[in-house]
């Protein structure tokens, strides 16, 4: 199966994509933690990411594409995978056409509303594990123990930019996988295990 998660920031696509890791044993590729772990090592390419990720705005495509085409050549690749956060743009979904072909898009549909709400109580781990602060009180992750952080794109006026160049550049991907008969919609407004049930009936 190679799958594409799609939907706005703070839809839930992180939430998900490590559930379905889990589930089906498929590698969870998110173009987002790829790029904060390079920016916590203070790599070039973090540094240079960093400098778009900090306003809210893309990272350029070929950049992206590169890491991405990397990526799933590699040998645990090799029986599908699972995309989150990329493409963002009909640049790199054409990009990704080119490289391979894709079974099935899951858009999680939020309503802005409640995307805010879940952003700004979001707090993450370096393990990769995301927790939000309505359902989870404490400084450190239940999983490994490590100190939980807010991420740096996390406030406000970055999280507004951040939806604006959700709603010009990633939305209009919605109509081009729809065109090609492989978009689902996911109702993300309930529950994260309430979505992972639907994703769960929609995988079988
Ligand atoms: P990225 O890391 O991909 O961020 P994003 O798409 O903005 O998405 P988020 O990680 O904010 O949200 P999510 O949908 O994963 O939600 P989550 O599950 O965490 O990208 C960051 C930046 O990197 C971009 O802005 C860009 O600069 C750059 N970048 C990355 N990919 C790129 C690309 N392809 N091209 C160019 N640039 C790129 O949930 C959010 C919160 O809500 C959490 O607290 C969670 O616990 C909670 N929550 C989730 N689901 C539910 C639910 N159902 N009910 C209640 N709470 C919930």
């Amino acid at each position: 199966m190679k799958i594409i998660l799609l939907g706005a920031p703070g839809a839930g696509k992180g939430s998900q994509a490590v559930k379905i890791s889990a589930e089906y044993g498929l590698p969870h590729i998110a173009t987002g933690d790829v790029f904060r772990a390079n920016i916590a090592k203070g790599t070039e390419l973090g540094k240079y990411a960093q400098t778009f990720i900090d306003k809210g705005e893309l990272v350029p495509d070929d950049v992206v594409v590169k890491i991405v085409a990397d990526r799933i050549k590699q040998p645990d690749c090799k029986n599908g995978f699972l995309l989150d956060g990329f493409p963002r743009t009909i640049a790199q979904a054409q990009a990704l056409d080119q490289l391979t072909e894709i079974d099935l898009v899951i858009n999680i549909d939020v309503r802005f509303e409640l995307i805010v709400a879940r952003i700004s109580g979001r707090r993450m781990c370096e393990c990769g594990q995301t927790y939000h602060i309505s359902t989870y009180d404490k400084d450190t992750c239940a999983k490994c123990g490590k100190p939980l952080y807010q991420r740096k794109d996390d406030t406000e006026e970055t999280v507004k930019n951040r939806l604006e160049v959700y709603q010009k550049q990633t939305a209009p991907l919605i109509e081009y996988y729809k065109k090609k008969g492989i978009l689902v919609d996911v109702d993300g407004n309930r529950t994260v295990q309430a979505t992972f049930d639907d994703i769960k009936e929609l995988l079988k």
